[in-house]
């Protein structure tokens, strides 16, 4: 499968799909799958609910610079083109685009997009400037794939709840698709950054997922009822590994996040209230969440 390097090349190829996959008059939907490379599983079940929802499926893989800060990982980010290609084309991916940093960038970026308070906590608050670089660089994507649809993992769920915002706020016409968290058969969330760790980084990075699932037990045993009870668990659970660092757990309204009242039942936010981890262990920043 051939990548698309240039924007016009993407355009006239994606008018043509238009063109050919038009039936009775009724035009074909496009879903768009945004991603950064170095593709697995978790983006493979975003192609394949863009492929079952949509005519046509745009895969894009872009390591975009602006969202990194200064003292992260841009220059050793894991990269694998061939590896994407050969996955995107088992897929059934219609089209790909691989653009170089010139073709996104072709002089400094004068214009940011900047989505207020979601942004404000959680990684936004540890990694400043991180969702200006990822709204810029998903507004320039959307504007040139136009996409129906847009599919996003839920494992970046922040990232999720600003990208809706940024659209509504925006009227992109585009239909943002949240989709569940991919994990490996013992729990850890699959992330391209994975490949960081260590064997022993690697087990004790289950704290993570561990903490997640065990939430339905200790909150059915009565051993966690509030917000900060429940909080002060999974930190002590996630402290049982040595090797673990926390930037933050925090259990917020979803998808405003916004603090919840600590003190409060925790009964009370069921379904409307996410527990998001972001955990280091070395020099890898792992993130999980789940919904409560
Ligand atoms: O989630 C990612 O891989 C990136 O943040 C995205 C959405 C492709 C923007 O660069």
């Amino acid at each position: 499968m051939n990548a698309i390097e240039q924007i016009h090349e993407l355009r006239e190829q994606l008018a043509q799909l238009r063109q050919e996959r038009t039936k009775e008059g009724r035009l074909p939907t496009v879903g768009f799958v945004p991603t950064m490379g170095y593709l697995h599983e978790g983006h493979a079940s975003l192609m394949r609910a863009a492929k079952e929802q949509c005519d046509i499926v745009v895969l894009s893989i872009f390591v975009n610079p602006i969202q990194f800060g200064p003292n992260e990982d841009l220059d050793k980010y894991p990269r694998d083109a061939e590896r994407d290609l050969a996955l995107a084309e088992r897929l059934g991916v219609d089209l790909v685009f691989l653009p170089t940093v010139d073709t996104m960038y072709p002089s400094p970026t004068k214009t940011k997009v900047n989505v207020k308070e979601v942004t404000t906590l959680l990684c936004g608050a540890r990694r400043p400037g991180h969702f200006d670089g990822v709204t810029t660089v998903v507004s320039k994507l959307f504007n040139i794939v136009q996409p129906d649809y847009a599919f996003f993992g839920m494992k970046d769920a922040q990232q999720v709840a600003v990208i809706q915002q940024m659209v509504e706020d925006l009227n992109f016409p585009v239909t943002i698709v949240p989709c569940p968290i991919i994990r490996e058969e013992d729990g850890l969330a699959l992330s391209s950054r994975n490949v960081y760790l260590s064997e022993q980084q690697r087990q004790e990075a289950l704290v993570l997922s561990q903490s997640l699932f065990q939430v339905d037990t200790w909150m059915q045993s009565g051993e966690v009822t509030t917000v900060s009870e429940l909080r002060a668990r999974i930190v002590q659970h996630i402290e049982t590994s040595p090797q673990a660092d926390i930037d933050y757990v925090e259990i917020l309204s979803f998808p405003q996040l916004t603090e919840l009242d600590a003190s409060t039942s925790l009964h009370a936010h069921r379904g409307q209230a996410i527990i998001a981890l972001a955990v280091r262990f070395g020099t890898t920043r792992l993130i999980d969440n789940r919904i409560l």
